[in-house]
C-alpha cells in the first residue's frame, strides 16, 4: 500500500476551472426593493444603485454606500464612467457633457455617473 504524505498530493490535481455566467454584485439589494433599481459595471465590479428622480447615479450609488471611483464630480475627468447593464429608462438623456466625454461610447450604454441623473 503506498503512503501518502503531504508532498504527495501534487497541487495540479486540485485545480479547476470557474466559470461565473452571472455577474456578482457586490452589493445585492433586498429583493422587494421598489423597481427603480440600475445595474451598472464599473471597472469589472458590478453593482445595483436605487435612484430617486432628480438625483445622479454617482450622488445615489454614494448615499447607499457604493463607492464607485470618480473625481471631479463635474462632467470633466471621466473616472466615474459606468456601463449600464440595466435601468436605462430611469434616466433622463445623456447631456452635452457626457456626449462630449464619452464619444460613441454613449451608444454603448456608457454613461458619467456623476451627471446621468434619473427622470
Ligand atoms: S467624476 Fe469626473 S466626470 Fe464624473
Amino acid at each position: 500500500m503506498k503512503k501518502l504524505t503531504i508532498g504527495s498530493l501534487k497541487y495540479n490535481h486540485m485545480k479547476q476551472t470557474i466559470t461565473i455566467d452571472q455577474p456578482i454584485y457586490m452589493n445585492k439589494l433586498p429583493v422587494n426593493q421598489p423597481n427603480r433599481v440600475l445595474e451598472i459595471k464599473q471597472n469589472q465590479r458590478y453593482f445595483q444603485v436605487e435612484v430617486k428622480k432628480g438625483q445622479s447615479i454617482l450622488d445615489a450609488a454614494l448615499e447607499q454606500n457604493v463607492f464607485l471611483d470618480y473625481k471631479c464630480k463635474k462632467g470633466t475627468c471621466g473616472k466615474c464612467r459606468v456601463e449600464l447593464l440595466n435601468g436605462s429608462t430611469y434616466l433622463q438623456p445623456a447631456n452635452y457633457l457626457e456626449e462630449k466625454k464619452l464619444n460613441d461610447l454613449i451608444h454603448r450604454r456608457f454613461r458619467l455617473a456623476c451627471q446621468a441623473i434619473a427622470r
